[in-house]
């Protein structure tokens, strides 16, 4: 007979989840552009991040160059975030030695210049990248150092209707982490359809008010795209309408979510998501959210004022997401982060039985799995763009579809 107690707790196989360097997953995360914080956090002191179970401090120098250095000082280890911003570099407040934006130390307070020159120092660091007001950082081999990839969300070189602004998933103040779990876990409940369906709704109440979640049972599957991973979703409205939605995950950790408010009124034709999200492994148990949000411009080219983005997690926080909640709430009507963070810090992929309606999962590991194959065996990994003439407007797949009852014919997807 087969115990139902006594199992031994698998080993956990760390391939997918650990982001340590040397860690494979780690390696691969390295081989993108990961975004650190948003341009405007930037301001006259240094920032400390830390970021892949890396400690670093980002700074803007006076001429408005950045620089991302390690957060130790190389003279004797003070941490840079206690370091003064001068207008070509950051000097450490200890004794003075001062760092430019490439890691050149350009002043020794206590020393001779000549001293200096002839001990020449640098300070290890990461090349940056500005962006659609967040801060990008290339933590990878100098080599193998790709383009930041111009998404058609983001590509304002053919779209004038949009202001790009970089946002922090939530304010540090209000949850610190978004996460206090392992980034896949995080990342693969954007594929994790179902889960709008019993968590979001049934059981815990319509957590989104909106058509997406609360009208019945959809039809639901998943494939893969050009890019990742995306659901299909397809639901008859009460209101006789019918909606299309799709939500993607691009490689390898990349998120676009279309709008969770969607009331289903209006006739929709592949209404994109609006945020193109990144979920940053801080450590093996911690992670960010950080986004670019294509702010819609009205008629005049202003920033439409009071617009909602398409999920809530940019400006506002949802009550369920909030960190400190009393327990019994938590119990009666958990969201994402109760549902999330206690598949324990870092799931142990053994233990689970994936079913049919895990399909987004599996297949967004297999194809984590593939781009770990190919860096092994010398290639790039998925969605690393090295070609100028490729980074336009790279065709994304998330999106709203509202349908009429009486358009003819089907929705393009
Ligand atoms: S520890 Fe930084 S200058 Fe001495
Ligand atoms: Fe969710």
């Amino acid at each position: 007979m087969k115990s139902r107690y006594h199992h031994k707790i698998p080993e956990h196989d760390p391939t997918l989840t650990h982001v340590e360097r040397g860690a494979p997953m780690g390696e691969m995360l390295r081989r993108y552009w990961q975004p650190v914080c948003t341009a405007d956090e930037l301001g006259d002191l240094p920032k400390r991040v830390r970021i892949m179970c890396e400690d670093l401090v980002v700074f803007r120098d006076g001429a408005g160059k950045t620089g991302c250095l390690e957060l130790h000082c190389p003279h004797r280890g003070t941490s840079l975030e206690w370091g003064r911003v001068e207008d070509d570099g950051l000097r450490c407040c200890y004794h003075g030695w001062k760092f430019a934006t490439d890691g050149q130390c350009i002043d020794m307070a206590c020393e001779t210049p000549e001293f200096r020159e002839k001990m020449d120092v640098w300070q290890p660091g990461y090349p940056t990248h500005e962006f659609g007001g967040l801060v990008f950082i290339y933590m990878g081999p100098p080599a193998e150092m790709p383009l930041f990839p111009m998404y058609d969300i983001l590509d304002t070189r053919y779209r004038d209707d949009v202001e790009l602004r970089g946002m922090r998933l939530w304010e540090d103040h209000a949850i610190g982490y978004v996460r206090d779990c392992n980034w896949l876990q995080h990342y693969e409940n954007v594929i994790d359809a179902y889960h709008l369906l019993i968590l979001h709704a049934a059981n815990s109440g319509d957590q989104f008010g909106s058509v997406v979640t609360t009208t019945g049972w959809p039809d639901l599957d998943f494939e893969e795209t050009e890019l990742g991973v995306r659901y299909n979703m397809r639901r008859n409205l009460p209101n006789g309408n019918r909606l299309e939605r799709h939500a993607e995950v691009v490689l390898p950790n990349i998120s676009l979510i279309p709008s969770i408010h969607e009331q289903g009124t209006d006739a929709k034709y592949q209404s994109r998501a609006t945020e193109v999200s990144w979920c940053v492994p801080v450590d093996n148990e911690h992670l960010y959210g950080i986004s670019i949000v294509a702010w819609p411009k009205d008629e005049a080219g202003k920033p439409v004022k009071d617009w909602k983005p398409g999920t809530d997690t940019v400006t506002d926080i949802r009550p369920g997401n909030l960190r400190e909640r009393p327990y019994e709430d938590k119990q009666r009507n958990p969201d994402d982060m109760e549902a999330q963070e206690s598949q324990r810090p870092i799931a142990i992929h053994a233990l689970e039985n994936l079913a049919s309606s895990d399909r987004g999962v599996v297949l967004l590991r297999r194809q984590l799995r593939r781009s770990l194959d190919r860096i092994a065996a010398g290639e790039d990994p998925a969605n690393i763009i090295r070609d100028d003439a490729a980074n336009h407007a790279i065709e994304t797949h998330a999106w709203n579809t509202v349908i009429l009852p009486d358009a003819t014919g089907e929705a393009a997807e």
